[in-house]
């Protein structure tokens, strides 16, 4: 696997690449990487001829007392990790590559509306932070087809809506959630929770599930029902940001007759947030 740190390496392989006749896909993350990013590398694999991974922390998407200075960073085994899923070549840029005005002379990319609910809402800025990068990896890589999970489902259709709104010629994939067999989402944030609270953790998936059987079965008291997930997530010993039934394009809250919902979570376990979704067709 070839390693690339500057822009301009990145350039001259992506063009080697292309001029070899090779479509480009790419995997961006912040590294720390687990069986959900390597998922997404595989898919990679199997829809473009040249997979390449960025891995970036990207400060723009953290608020002030978020947890950009603890994220895990474990690049030795993320290489390894990547090396032998078969990714082609993996990306590192430095913040002062990404950003060399510094982050506050820096254009910004933002996907109203939808930026500005639900994570969006809890965390100011943080859509914004993510689109701009994006958009940015994608004018260095200028991939065929980028590869998203789903569970950031809020973030793959913020993405979705940035392409399809600055014509970026790029396929969108988004891959489904990868979890545990307790049902856990695999997240780089679960590395932040204690013995106890991994216990506690599985419940997010199952009140979600729960709740989801309930929508199938024809119940539509959509606010009441969340506000039930919401209170057997806080007796289980979250503290929930919110629980939110929502039209899976729209992401605005559901109503009858809709017939594709995402249930969408995020809630705290001690002082770790978890986010996780669930879609669910009527
Ligand atoms: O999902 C992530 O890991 C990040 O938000 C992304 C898309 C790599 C942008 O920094």
């Amino acid at each position: 696997m070839q390693v690339v740190s500057s822009i301009s390496a990145l350039r001259s392989l992506i063009g080697q690449w292309k001029n070899d006749g090779n479509s480009v896909g790419f995997v961006p993350t912040m590294g720390n990487l687990h069986d959900g990013h390597l998922s997404l590398v595989k898919q990679a694999k199997d829809n473009t001829q040249k997979v390449i991974v960025s891995i970036f922390v990207n400060p723009m998407q953290f608020g002030e007392n978020e947890d950009l200075d603890a994220y895990p960073r474990t690049l030795d085994q993320d290489k390894a990790k990547l090396t032998d899923v078969g990714a082609d070549a993996v990306f590192l840029p430095s913040v002062e590559d990404m950003y060399p005005g510094g982050l506050k002379q820096q254009t910004f990319v933002e996907v109203p509306d939808i930026s500005h609910v639900l994570c969006g809402a809890s965390r100011p800025g943080h859509f914004r932070g993510v689109a701009t990068v994006v958009t940015k990896l994608f004018n260095m890589v200028q991939p065929d087809a980028a590869f998203f999970g789903e569970k950031d489902f809020q973030q793959l259709q913020v993405i979705r809506t940035m392409v399809q709104d600055l014509s970026m010629p790029i396929a969108i994939h988004g891959v489904p959630t990868a979890r545990e067999d307790s049902g856990l989402a695999m997240s780089s944030r679960n590395g932040y929770l204690s013995k106890e609270e991994r216990l506690v953790a599985p419940e997010l998936f199952a009140a979600m599930s729960g709740l989801g059987e309930s929508l199938k079965k024809g119940e539509y008291l959509f606010t009441e029902l969340a506000q039930n997930t919401a209170r057997r997530l806080n007796e289980a010993g979250f503290v929930t940001d919110y629980v939110k039934i929502v039209n899976t394009k729209t992401l605005q809250p559901a109503v009858v007759g809709d017939k594709s919902v995402v249930i969408l979570v995020a809630a705290y376990l001690g002082t770790t947030r978890l986010i996780d979704n669930l879609p669910v067709v009527l």
